[in-house]
């Protein structure tokens, strides 16, 4: 690996705006270095693509007293002043699409095609909270007394502490910041350290959208200095995470030190349902969607299959056909379909469930093993006979693996489904409108996809159940979790 940033991976982005590539953190409204820095890689090729600030402690305290100072003029705005900038914020994002994928594909690892798909959805974010920060509406109530009057009103909460992840490194801001801003909060963000540089060029865009300084604030480097700033400091009102499950658990416990409102997106255990009585076309295109987005990377993909007896055989066949047409390879180059895991941890943990799996008595369908290179590329495997005690079905894989585990009726299905610990995402397969509710209504988890594998998108709430989390992002729900219900109780004067 170099050890300074590449001018061959710089020169393949190939960039319109180069100068929405920053090194620098973002705060109070200017540009900030620091003494050291930290490589960012593209998981393809493991060259360096660029070399960031390593920030810290005093530049997290910095961000937080500026999101201070700025909260009480952004909070006074008219909420269409503050929707005015989201939408313009959202028209820039439109505009420099194309960089803002290339700089994603190159940080992350995704396909350029799936890079371009999450800077729309990022973008709809904003485009949808602009729209509800004006109807923020609160409640009168009728009086308890003959001469009391009650009114109901939300006020943005304060100053947020975002964390968010390396897997959707610019949907998972704008899902959090867009709410945020659109109510009237002000922002100290950091994002992973893998993928800082979508991050990073959002913020220049925001900055020329017209967001004043001090309202978003990004700082990155030292995780730890800066999750303990943003999880203890009294000025942070409200935090938020997307992430894994045991980070959530332990930044979430740091943030009862200050009472702060807590919003945790966390890791899921996907299952997906096939009936007999499901449309297997059907079903082959949402397990390929679902299973294979983001090279299986996401905290919504189905984690384990479970396959009725009558069409087990049918469905494994042609998901392993599916699978292993998949071009796999650099998402900058080439007609790439999946593109590399993040790291060479990520394709351990797969390769330990793979291996896991065929101990147990799994067969391999297709692929199944790491690929050479120099990214942490794993080929697209579907594993037929998985135990369901395997790791597979156990711990989120997160990772291009299909497990399939056959089962005979409904209720073991929804036994096995519900047999976890998270309850993000679940799917099912059917064209039996009856068993749609009752396994509908049986599954315990925040979200079900019904005879389909995409379910994101931002008019609906997205969140999960049991150890997957707290709260909803998106949709009317989404500004909840930034907003305090405030009561006023008003005596009349007697006539
Ligand atoms: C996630 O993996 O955390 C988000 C996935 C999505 O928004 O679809």
């Amino acid at each position: 690996m170099n050890a300074v940033a590449s001018l061959g991976e710089r020169q393949r982005l190939a960039l319109q705006r180069p100068d929405l590539l920053r090194e620098q953190g973002f705060v109070g409204g200017a540009w900030v270095g620091g003494a050291t820095a930290f490589d960012v890689t593209n998981p393809a090729t493991g060259d360096v693509l660029a070399r960031p600030a390593r920030l810290g402690r005093t530049e997290a305290e910095t961000a937080v007293a500026a999101a201070a100072a700025a909260l009480p003029a952004w909070s006074a705005r008219p909420a269409k002043a503050r929707a005015d900038i989201l939408k313009a914020w959202h028209r820039l994002i439109l505009q420099h699409a194309e960089d803002l994928a290339r700089l994603m594909t190159a940080e992350q690892g995704k396909p350029l095609a799936e890079a371009r798909g999450e800077v729309a959805y990022a973008a709809a974010f904003l485009e949808w909270f602009a729209e509800e920060a004006r109807r923020v509406y609160g409640v009168t109530i009728p009086g308890h007394m003959a001469d009391k009057r009650i009114v109901v009103t939300h006020e943005a909460v304060g100053v947020v502490g975002a964390i968010t992840p390396w897997n959707f490194p610019a949907a998972m801001i704008t899902r959090k910041v867009g709410p945020a801003l659109a109510v009237g909060c002000t922002v100290v963000l950091k994002p992973s350290e893998l993928t800082p540089l979508s991050a990073l060029a959002l913020a220049v865009l925001a900055e020329e959208a017209g967001l004043p300084e001090g309202v978003l604030n990004i700082v990155m480097g030292d995780a730890p200095e800066i999750g303990d700033v943003l999880t203890t400091d009294p000025r942070v009102r409200k935090f938020t995470f997307t992430g894994s499950t045991p980070v959530g658990k332990m930044l979430a416990a740091r943030c009862a030190g200050t009472v702060k409102r807590v919003s945790l997106e966390l890791g899921g255990n996907a299952p997906f349902l096939v009936f007999d009585d499901a449309d297997l076309d059907k079903a082959v295109a949402g397990a390929m969607a679902s299973k294979f987005r983001n090279t299986g990377q996401t905290c919504v993909c189905a984690n384990r299959f479970y396959v009725q007896a009558g069409v087990y055989d049918a469905f494994a066949a042609r998901l392993a056909e599916a699978a292993a047409a998949l071009n796999v390879g650099d998402g900058l180059s080439g007609p790439t379909e999946q593109g590399p895991l993040i790291d060479e941890r990520a394709r351990e943990k797969v390769s330990t469930h793979v291996a896991d799996a065929l101990g147990g008595g799994a067969r391999v369908l297709t692929g199944g093993a790491a690929m050479d290179g120099p990214g942490a590329f794993f080929e697209p495997t579907v594993l037929a006979d998985v135990g369901p005690g395997a790791l597979l079905c156990r711990e989120e894989t997160f990772g291009p693996v299909a497990g399939l585990v056959r089962f005979e009726t409904e209720a073991e299905a929804i036994a096995l489904a519900n047999d976890t610990s998270a309850g993000l995402a679940a799917y099912v397969f059917t064209r039996d409108n009856a068993r749609v509710w009752r396994v509908g209504g049986a599954l315990q988890y925040g979200m079900v996809g019904i005879n389909t594998g995409l379910i994101s998108t931002e008019v609906a709430p997205f969140g999960g159940v049991k150890e997957s989390g707290l709260g909803r992002e998106g949709s009317l729900y989404g500004v909840r979790d930034y907003v305090d219900t405030k009561t006023l109780c008003l005596e009349v004067e007697p006539e």
